[in-house]
């Protein structure tokens, strides 16, 4: 079965990262097409896997895919933020995440998550009543803004969201494509991607609470602190990477002493586990040729002490 409609990003990379969890369970809070999952079940044939993921769709191709490692495998539904706090870490030995959306979630115009689609949803789970129709119609000037800048980081910000306005006083705006195309009036574009591409991500991280969900995560692995457990985030985008950058930098420090002490006092010793690998891994030429959206893919692999 390898009709999958998603790549998984830095395969090898991954694989590598966890040959220092080769027993035990690991979990994959992002399960997606489980393409990564697949691999790690079949080249490391003592692990057993948690899978979670938010996206029935998802879930049902996964669960066909992973027939072959049956009672190796147990999935959940839900969101990872929340799954992950009922999961007994005793033996856990790797976290595993790819944050964001899947290619499937982006290609199927009936998602809403493309520029062309004929709906305006961006929900990963389905059964979420709240979708990017809601952002985009109920949302005063300034909840726009202040979205469009904290998660899209965009210069127009105030433009877009008064144009947004604007547009939805005449009619509702009901499509991926008519917020694109007010976008595309404002926004420069910049080299080939879309004008309407960060606004697109900034309402998809509102729509789906993606930033709280990775805060929320990174929480409970530090309350967890999974014995020799290690940990692989794979992400996107930079408000991503901040959030994990600054939390394993945070768990790697060994000195907690305050500021402008004269002496270490603490014994110097009070770090959570290390850091892998003290620059993020990035994708490959090879990689990057067969799979422009591994362009974006930072992975970062963080080993708790035992
Ligand atoms: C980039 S894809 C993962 C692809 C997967 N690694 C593979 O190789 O097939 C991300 C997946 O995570 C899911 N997802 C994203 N955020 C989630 C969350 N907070 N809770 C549960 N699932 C989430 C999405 O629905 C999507 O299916």
């Amino acid at each position: 079965m390898d009709n999958s409609p998603h790549i998984p990003v830095l395969l090898n990379e991954v694989l590598n990262a966890f040959k220092n969890a080769q027993n035990g369970t690991f979990i994959d809070c992002t399960l997606g097409f489980a393409g990564h999952s697949f691999e790690i079940l079949k080249k490391y044939p003592d692990l057993e896997l948690i899978g979670i993921d938010r996206d029935d769709e998802a879930l049902n191709f996964s669960k066909k895919k992973l027939a072959p490692f049956k009672e190796r495998v147990t999935l959940l539904k839900g969101s990872f933020s929340q799954k992950i706090k009922e999961i007994d870490f005793n033996n856990i030995t790797a976290v595993l995440a790819d944050f964001g959306v899947s290619s499937l979630q982006l290609d199927n115009k009936e998602r809403g998550f493309s520029f062309e689609s004929k709906t305006l949803d961006m929900r990963m789970d389905q059964r979420n009543p709240f979708s990017a129709i809601d952002v985009v119609n109920s949302y005063s000037a300034q909840q726009l803004e202040k979205i469009f800048k904290e998660f899209g980081e965009i210069k127009e910000a105030k433009k877009v969201a008064n144009a947004i306005c604007k547009a939805r006083e005449k009619e509702k705006i009901t499509s991926s494509a008519k917020l694109a195309q007010i976008a595309a009036q404002i926004i420069k574009k910049k080299g080939k991607t879309h004008p309407a591409t960060l606004l697109f991500q900034a309402i998809r991280i509102e729509v789906n609470k993606e930033l709280n969900e990775i805060v929320s995560l990174l929480d409970t692995l530090e309350e967890k602190k999974p014995k020799n457990g290690i940990i692989a985030l794979i992400t996107f985008h930079s408000l991503e990477d901040r959030l994990v950058k600054q939390r394993f930098k945070k768990w790697a420090k060994k000195c907690t002493c305050p500021n402008g002490i004269m002496r270490c006092i603490c014994g110097n010793n009070n770090n959570l586990g290390v850091e892998l690998n003290k620059k993020p891994i990035t994708a490959t030429n090879e990689e990057l040729k067969i799979n422009p959206r591994s362009r974006s893919a930072k992975l970062r692999v963080f080993k708790f002490k035992g």
